[in-house]
Parts: structure tokens; sequence; C-alpha cells
């Protein structure tokens, strides 16, 4: 029986009758790969699974690794990530925007962008959610591709973008900087949240994605730095920073965009050479858990600038 696919709000889709900790026959096993590739965000809802299962149904879809902030994976289960509020840790990843405190707000971005080597993919499954806010958003990079103009689409061919990590959001240069004030215990170098100093990264602006073939725009706010030798290009600086402003608000638009109110037992799986994600944050103190299975990559995207 071919699977149940819903489209959700502008990109990805529903899966409807699958329980993840079933057996999964060859043929639904098949078309879940297929319908990953074909729509690069699969939600699953009310899967109410242990750990296990959530490691195994991930396996379907690759080899899966450890994230490398060791301190955050369970110890029974290190191919799980728990993303847990912790009233220990919340102030250093609390900042105000427009005058309202608010943990854990990512922007857009891919993970692992700026080792040069994104992972594959990755399941987030709710087990405790916020009641308010919380939310997270996905964003289809092949769409906001396919949709350019083809002046624009020609004005990317063989074009590099470099991304540049930092712990300090002030000092990224295509987020969102209005209304926003960091908190007094932000953190400032990349050692304090036990990262290493990650070098600058270029990628080409339009990646071929590797299995799939698409053509998927290489364009998220953060660590998003600069154009790689503009005036080889026949750009200068300023045309260089306008057209990646152009480019920012392109994936910006809702059209390319699903937001997901977290219900406990929804799980998420997207395509992280595909799709790109953000989080909109909680109020402090709020309690949350989400599991997190990461799907490794075998496929260099990027290439490592030297310092
Ligand atoms: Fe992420």
């Amino acid at each position: 029986m071919p699977l149940e696919l819903r489209p959700l709000a502008n990109v990805g889709v529903e899966v409807c009758g699958v329980a993840i900790d079933g057996e999964l026959d060859e043929h639904t096993r098949g078309a879940l790969i297929a319908a990953w590739n074909e729509h690069g965000i699969l939600l699953f809802r009310r899967q109410d699974v242990t750990p296990d299962k959530q490691i195994a149904f991930s396996k379907l879809f690759g080899p899966l690794e450890a994230h490398p902030l060791k301190e955050t994976t369970s110890q029974e289960y290190p191919e799980l990530f728990m993303l847990a509020n912790d009233p220990a840790k919340e102030k250093y990843m609390t900042a105000s925007y427009a005058g309202k405190e608010i943990v854990g707000r990512l922007d857009w971005h891919i993970d692992l962008h700026y080792t040069g080597r994104p992972n594959r993919g990755a399941a987030l499954r709710a087990v405790v959610c916020a009641d308010e806010d919380g939310l997270t958003g996905f964003g289809d990079l092949a769409k906001a591709y396919a949709a350019l103009d083809d002046r624009t689409k020609t004005r990317l061919e063989g074009l590099e973008v470099a991304y540049s990590f930092s712990m300090q959001r002030r000092h990224m240069r295509f987020v969102d900087l209005a209304s926003y004030e960091p908190g007094p215990y932000s953190p400032r170098k990349p050692s304090d949240l036990g990262f290493p100093n990650f070098a600058d990264v270029a990628y080409p602006a339009v990646v071929t994605h590797p299995v799939t073939g698409r053509k998927v725009l290489e364009i998220v706010e953060q660590f998003l730095d600069r154009v790689v030798a503009p005036h080889r290009h026949g750009l200068s600086n300023d045309e260089a920073i306008d057209l990646l402003q152009e480019l920012v608000d392109h994936i910006r638009q809702p059209q390319f965009h699903y937001f997901h109110r977290w219900e406990p037992g929804d799980l998420i799986l997207w395509d992280n050479w595909r799709a790109m994600h953000c989080a909109t944050g909680v109020k402090p103190g709020t309690a949350r858990v989400i599991h997190r299975t990461t799907i490794m990559g075998d496929a260099t995207l990027g290439r490592v600038l030297e310092p």
C-alpha cells in the first residue's frame, strides 16, 4: 500500500498511519526513504516510543553519529542527543528580543554547517513540550532555489559564500538584530560552550544535493559572512553584500517554511542537506525535552578556508 502523505503548510509532508516502532516491511521502508528524498521534511505524529525505537528507526536513513557536544548525549544511548532545558545552564542561552527574555532562540541554520560536512539529516522527537512558544521552523532550500528568477540563478553560477562561526549573535551579519540584546551570560568564545574554534568555511552558493541531484540554495542566516572573492565575479564589495541580503530576504519568505508546534510524541525527520531549520525559543523556566538522533553525512559540501 502506498504511504499516506499529507502536505504540511508550504513545505514538507505528514506521514500518516505509520508507527515507527512497528515492524516496517521492506516496501514501507523504501517508501519512507523515497518520501524523505522527495519532500525533505517528514512529520510523524503521536510516536510514543522508547529511545531504542527512535534510534532503530533513524538508522533506516543512514548510520547515526554522536553530536560534538558530548555532555548532552545520553550515557545510556550514545546515539541519542537530549535537548532539555537545564535551569542551571539556561542563563547562558537567554537573550532579549523586543524586550522579551527568550531561551534557546536560533536563527535559520544548517546543522554542522560550520564544519563543511553537515550531517545528512536528523530526527527530533518531542517528549515534554512547552505550553507556549517553542516552535521549530523548517525551510526548504531546494524550493527556495527553484523559485529564484533566471537572472539570479545565472548570477549565482560559480559563486562561493563563506560562513564564519561565532558565539556572538551580534557579530552575525545577516541575522535580524532589531531589538536584540545579548543576555549578561551570553557565551563570548566557542570554548564557553565546549566548541573548538572553527575556521571559516566556503560553500558553493548553489549545492547539488549528493543523493537527489536537486539544486539547493546554500544560504542561511546564521554565520553567513561574505561572498568569496567577489571581484572575480564582477561584484564590488557592496554589490556582494546586497546580493547576500537579497538571498537572505528570499529564504525568509513564508512560502518556503513550515513551523511546527510540538505535541508529545511528534517526530520530525529532515534532510539537513536540503532543509534549514530555526527555533523560536521559550520563556525562561519552561520545561522541555526533545530527543534527537543524527544521521551521518558521507559527503563534504563545503571547504574549510585557511585562517
Ligand atoms: Fe540545529
